[in-house]
Formats: C-alpha cells, structure tokens, sequence
C-alpha cells in the first residue's frame, strides 16, 4: 500500500537520496526516463529542500511503502495570475527500481488533490523540451503545451553540470477541476 505525507526537516537526507538516485547517474538508467545522459553534477541540494519545506507556499510529499520512501513531489502555490491560482509541480522522483509501477502517476493525482484543495485552477510544470517520452507520459495525464519556453540553468551548478548546451525547458499545464 501507498502511503502519503508531507515532508518534514528530518527527511531531507533520505529525500536526497532519492532524488539524485532517480535523475542522475548510473543509478537513474535502471529507469524507463532520466536526464543522466544530458546532466552531470547534483540535482539538487539538502539546502534547497530545505528552502521547499520551510516556504509557507511550498511542499513537498512523500510516497511510502512501509518506512520505505520510494517517490516525491514538489507542489508549489504560485498564486494568482489574471484571476486563476497557479500550482506548481515539480522534483517528480520514483525509486528507479520501482518505475512503471503506477507510482509516479500516483503522486502527481496526489499533487492536484492537494492543489484543488488550495484552490488552484490550474498545474504546471517544466520539462527537458528533448525527454519527448516523458512529455508524453505527462500528455496521457492531461497536460498540455502551453507554447512558452523557459531557459536552462546552464550555468548554475545547482542544477547540475549540463552534457549538452542545447537544453530548454517547455512549460506544460493542466486545467483542474475544483475540489468538492
Ligand atoms: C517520471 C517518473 C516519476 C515516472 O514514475 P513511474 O512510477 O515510472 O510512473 P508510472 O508507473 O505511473 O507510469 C509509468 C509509465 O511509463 C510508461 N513506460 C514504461 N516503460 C517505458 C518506456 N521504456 N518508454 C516509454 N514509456 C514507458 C508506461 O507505459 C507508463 O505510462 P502510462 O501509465 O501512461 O501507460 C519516473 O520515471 C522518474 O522518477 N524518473 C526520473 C526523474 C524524472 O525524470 N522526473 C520527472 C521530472 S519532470
């Protein structure tokens, strides 16, 4: 069974752990889609999950299976643009030895739960504009292209050590129903 909750301080370890496990290095081939042949270097760091848990707008859920953590997700109330709230959604992560289980689906349903409950109207996301296979898996999910592009953090080694400098990020959305 899978359990949900949010993120507290005494997780970050752990939650680092999945993360640079799931999107980066040898680790992240063992699943169906990763970024470790376009980016190097750190996913993320314990100081900025840090910042996601200790923002009132921001959270961080977990997925577990017992005590074991095996997925995450970021939810971000980005607020209100031309009258709609925005929700944000971002740091999807399964354990590579457990994708395409039904986890990953599983918690971006537990995101937009959760973001309905906010009142947002709308989630959106970033990805990679090259990992065409999983824009696909968000497609299937009711995402759309909105046509905006964001750049990539080249040259910011928070966000890793790029392989490649033909890297850009196409924002997707979903509309969401309000929550009953
Ligand atoms: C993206 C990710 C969270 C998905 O998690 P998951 O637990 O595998 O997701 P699900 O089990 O719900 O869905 C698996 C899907 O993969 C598809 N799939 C499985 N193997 C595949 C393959 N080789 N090629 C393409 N799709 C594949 C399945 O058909 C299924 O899609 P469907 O339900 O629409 O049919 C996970 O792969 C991951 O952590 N990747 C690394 C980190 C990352 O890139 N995160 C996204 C950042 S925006």
């Amino acid at each position: 069974m899978l359990n949900f909750r949010t993120a507290a301080p005494s997780d970050i370890a752990a939650v680092l752990a999945l993360v640079e496990k799931a999107f980066r290095g040898e680790t992240a081939t063992r699943g169906w889609t990763h970024e470790a042949h376009l980016l190097g270097g750190q996913r993320t760091d314990a100081q900025a999950l840090r910042d996601i848990i200790a923002r009132p707008t921001d959270s961080l859920i977990l997925a577990e299976r017992g005590a074991a953590l095996i997925g995450c997700v970021m939810l971000a109330d980005r607020g209100v643009f031309e009258g709609r709230r925005i929700g944000y959604l971002g740091l999807l992560a399964v354990d590579p030895d457990l994708q395409a289980g039904g986890i990953g689906g599983a918690l971006v349903n537990e995101a937009e739960r959760r973001a309905r409950e906010l009142g947002a109207e709308s989630m959106e996301m970033t990805v990679i504009k090259r990992r065409t296979e999983l824009i696909e898996w968000y497609l299937r999910r009711g995402y759309g292209l909105t046509g905006r592009e964001e750049p990539f953090p080249l040259d910011d080694p928070r966000f890793g050590l790029p392989k490649t400098r033909d890297l850009s990020f196409v924002v997707l959305a979903k509309p969401l129903t309000p929550a009953r």
